[in-house]
C-alpha cells in the first residue's frame, strides 16, 4: 500500500464530514450522508449502507444515524409496503419524479442487514443491542416484501422493475431488457437515460406490478447480484434475529438465505456465448440470459453463491481483469462491444463494485486476490480523488466529486 492509514483516515472522515446532512421528520432529528454534492443531495439506499461501513471506523454513533434514517421512510402500506425507497428526499421534491414528496417508489440492493451487523461489529460493547433492536423490524419487513411481491415466479429470485433497483443504471447488461422503454435503438447516454424516465412514469401507471410490467414486455430482471447481495443480508438478518434473541426468526432467515443461494448457483451459472460458463441475469417471462461478462458476476461470491469450482472460475477471471488495466474492476470488460472507459456505466471502475468483489474473494479465500484489489482501489481513491467513478486506464475520476462511499478504501484498509 502506498498510503498509510492515518492519510486514508483522514481523507475518508473528511470526505464523510463534509457530505454529511442534517433534517428532521415530525420534529425529530435525522442525521445521513449525501452521496456527493448537487448532483447527490438526496439519500440514496445502498450509498448509505456504504456509507455506514466506512463509518463504523470513525463514529458508530453516526453510522446507526445513517441506518435509522435509511429506515425512516418504509413504505407503510399498498402493495409494497416493507420496500424501503431507493431515494429519500428528506426535504422534499420528490413529486415531478416520484408522486410522493419524501420517497422513490422502487428499491435498492438490499445491504441494510450487512451494514449494521457491520456496525455492530465495531461498537463499544453493550451499545448495539438498542439500534439492531430498533432497526430489526424494518429490515424484516423489507425482505418480506421482496419475498411476497418481487418473486412472483416462486424461484426464490427476486426481480427489479427498473435498472436503477440494481444500483447500475446504464450497464450494457441491461439493454436488451431496456428494449421497450428506448426510443429508435437511441442505446446513446441521453437515450438511456430517456429511457429510463419513460420506465419510471411506467413502473407508475401500472402501480409497479411486476408481473403487469413483465407482462407488458417492460423491464423484470432477475439480478445475479441484486440476489446474492440479498443472500448476504439475510445471512445478516438471520445473525440479527440470533443475537436479539428470536431464534425462530433467525431459522426462518438462514433457511431464506439457503434458498436464495442454491437459486443464483442453479440458474444463472450458463453457458456463455462466447463460450464457457458465465453468471447471467434473467429477463422477462422467458427468463432470457443476459449476459454482458460484466463484474456483477463476482458479485456472486459476496453472497456465497458460487459452489467451489465456479469461485475458482470467477477468480481466473478477476486475476485476467487485474492484468488487463491497471485500475479495477471495469464493470463492462474491455473486450466488450458497448465498451467506453469514460462512458457511465459502460466501462469505468465503481468503488462499491469492488468492495463487494473483495468481501467476495475474502469469503471463498482468495485473499491475495483480495488483497490486491484493495491496494489498487485505495490507490486509485487516494491518487485520483474521491470520484463516482473512474476511467480504468488512465484513472482520471468522473461524475460526481467528492463521491461518499469511496470512503470505503478505509474499510478495505482496516478490515
Ligand atoms: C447513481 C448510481 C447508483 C447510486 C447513485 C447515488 O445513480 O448508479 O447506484 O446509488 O448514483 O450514488
Amino acid at each position: 500500500m502506498n498510503y498509510t492509514l492515518d492519510e486514508i483516515t483522514r481523507a475518508s472522515a473528511d470526505l464523510l464530514r463534509k457530505n454529511r446532512v442534517h433534517s428532521t421528520m415530525n420534529g425529530q432529528p435525522f442525521r445521513y450522508t449525501r452521496p456527493a454534492p448537487s448532483t447527490y443531495e438526496q439519500q440514496w439506499l445502498w450509498d448509505s449502507c456504504f456509507h455506514a461501513i466506512a463509518l463504523r471506523w470513525l463514529d458508530p454513533a453516526m453510522a446507526w444515524d445513517e441506518l435509522r434514517a435509511v429506515v425512516a421512510h418504509a413504505i407503510p402500506d399498498g402493495p409494497d409496503a416493507g420496500m424501503l425507497p431507493h431515494m429519500t428526499y428528506w426535504d422534499g421534491g420528490g413529486e415531478a419524479l416520484w408522486n410522493h414528496p419524501n420517497r422513490s417508489f422502487i428499491t435498492q440492493p438490499p445491504l441494510v442487514a450487512v451494514a449494521a451487523m457491520a456496525v455492530a461489529a465495531k461498537s463499544p460493547a453493550g451499545e448495539a443491542v438498542g439500534p439492531l433492536r430498533e432497526l430489526y423490524p424494518a429490515i424484516a419487513a423489507f425482505h418480506e416484501w421482496m419475498d411476497r411481491r418481487r418473486d412472483p415466479d416462486g424461484d426464490d429470485l427476486v426481480a427489479c422493475i427498473h435498472p436503477w433497483e440494481a444500483g447500475w443504471d446504464a450497464a450494457p447488461r441491461f439493454d436488451p431488457a431496456m428494449a421497450n422503454v428506448v426510443a429508435n435503438g437511441d442505446y446513446s447516454h441521453d437515450g438511456l437515460r430517456a429511457g429510463r424516465m419513460r420506465l419510471t412514469a411506467l413502473c407508475h401507471s401500472y402501480g409497479c406490478d411486476p408481473v403487469a410490467l413483465r407482462d407488458a414486455g417492460y423491464f423484470h430482471v432477475e439480478s445475479c447480484d441484486f440476489n446474492a447481495v440479498r443472500v448476504a443480508d439475510l445471512e445478516a438478518l438471520g445473525a440479527m434475529a440470533d443475537l436479539l434473541d428470536k431464534p425462530a426468526d433467525a431459522a426462518r432467515w438462514h433457511a431464506r438465505a439457503g434458498a436464495v443461494q442454491r437459486a443464483v448457483a442453479a440458474k444463472m451459472w450458463l453457458p456463455a456465448p462466447v463460450g464457457g460458463l458465465q453468471v447471467a441475469d434473467l429477463s422477462g417471462q422467458e427468463e432470457a440470459p443476459l449476459f454482458d461478462g460484466g463484474a456483477q458476476q463476482f458479485n456472486i461470491l459476496f453472497g456465497g453463491c458460487a459452489t467451489p469450482e465456479m469461485a475458482r472460475d470467477l477468480a481466473v477471471q478477476i486475476e485476467a481483469a487485474l492484468a488487463r488495466t491497471p485500475y479495477v474492476l471495469s464493470t463492462t470488460p474491455p473486450e466488450h462491444p458497448g465498451f467506453d472507459p469514460d462512458r457511465y456505466w459502460r466501462g469505468n471502475v465503481w468503488i462499491q463494485v469492488n468492495w463487494l468483489v473483495w468481501m467476495g474473494l475474502r469469503r471463498y479465500g482468495y485473499t491475495d486476490l483480495a488483497q490486491e484489489l484493495a491496494r489498487r482501489s485505495i490507490d486509485l481513491v487516494m491518487q485520483h480523488g474521491q470520484h463516482e467513478h473512474f476511467n480504468p486506464f488512465t484513472g482520471q475520476g468522473h461524475g460526481s466529486h467528492p463521491h461518499s462511499w469511496d470512503a470505503l478504501v478505509l474499510d478495505m484498509a482496516r478490515a
